[in-house]
């Protein structure tokens, strides 16, 4: 990690205290940035690459008017076959460098009824079924506690004025628990009963790790799902990736004026 941490420090002296990580299809935010440093996750030691079709793969440094903001363009998953510490070297990196508040994105599938596609949801909590946890193996004290609390995993604080900002914005915002699989295949209908009855709305295959890691270090964390499909069994037709790149580019505009109106006021 101090290799990865080291070189974008050759790149850039910027120091956000902010950063963004962009899910599938909604990588257009990166793009609104003025005074951009664009660092490739290519170049930098230790990164996983985002093979996932609709992932960009950088970091980008730059300005939302006088706010410091860093965006991972793209992230990793675990079903690309990258370890849980892979998943979450990005978030463990940006610590480093200053980055102390964490507001991810992500694709989902809407299992609570009242959501449509193209729904956004703040994740409220989540629910990890992906069979591992980022923390596993020794702990370093200095880092973080060997039993990080995740009782507000989702900073309430901050929930509370991502609800005020998309009132006054007029951007329809539920609230929804997050249920992370490994994914690569979608589900079955019968595991979306399943994750229905035990208290989830949204499904997905991404975010949760980060989500650990980020409350691990001490970092205040928010996370909007982009509903890019109603998830598998609702509705008599299939789920594929096109679609959700689709739906996720059809809420780009919307989500684009959210973050910029949030971001300033966490
Ligand atoms: N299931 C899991 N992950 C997803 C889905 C889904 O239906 N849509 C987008 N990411």
């Amino acid at each position: 990690m101090q290799d990865a941490v080291a070189y974008i420090r050759s790149k850039t002296g910027r120091q956000p205290r902010i950063a963004v990580v962009l899910g599938s299809g909604l990588g257009a935010f990166a793009d609104e940035l003025s005074d951009r440093i664009e660092v490739p996750y290519a170049g930098i030691p230790g990164w996983p690459a985002s093979t996932a079709i609709g992932h960009a793969g950088k970091l980008v440094f730059g300005k939302l008017d006088s706010l410091d903001v860093a965006v991972m363009a793209g992230r990793s998953h675990l079903y690309e076959g990258y370890t849980q510490a892979q998943v979450t070297l990005g978030v463990r990196v940006l610590h480093q460098l200053g980055v102390r508040s964490m507001v991810f994105t992500n694709a989902a599938g809407g299992i609570n009824l009242s959501y449509s596609q193209g729904s956004l949801v703040l994740i409220s909590d989540h629910i990890n079924l992906q069979g591992s946890n980022p923390l596993l193996g020794p702990n370093d004290d200095s880092v973080g506690p060997r039993f990080p609390d995740m009782s507000e995993a989702y900073s309430a604080a901050y929930r509370e004025t991502a609800h005020q900002v998309a009132a006054q914005l007029g951007i329809a915002l539920s609230d929804g628990v997050y249920a992370a699989l490994t994914g690569p295949s979608y589900e079955t209908p019968a595991e979306i009963r399943y994750l229905r009855t035990i208290g989830a709305d949204l499904v997905g295959m991404s975010t949760v790790p980060e989500v650990i890691v980020a409350n691990y270090l001490g970092m205040r964390a928010l996370a909007i799902s982009c509903v890019t499909n109603i998830a598998a069994g609702v509705l008599p037709q299939k789920i594929n990736h096109e679609e959700v790149l689709e739906t996720g580019r059809g809420v780009r505009d919307t989500l684009v004026r959210f973050l910029k109106a949030l971001l300033p006021k966490l």
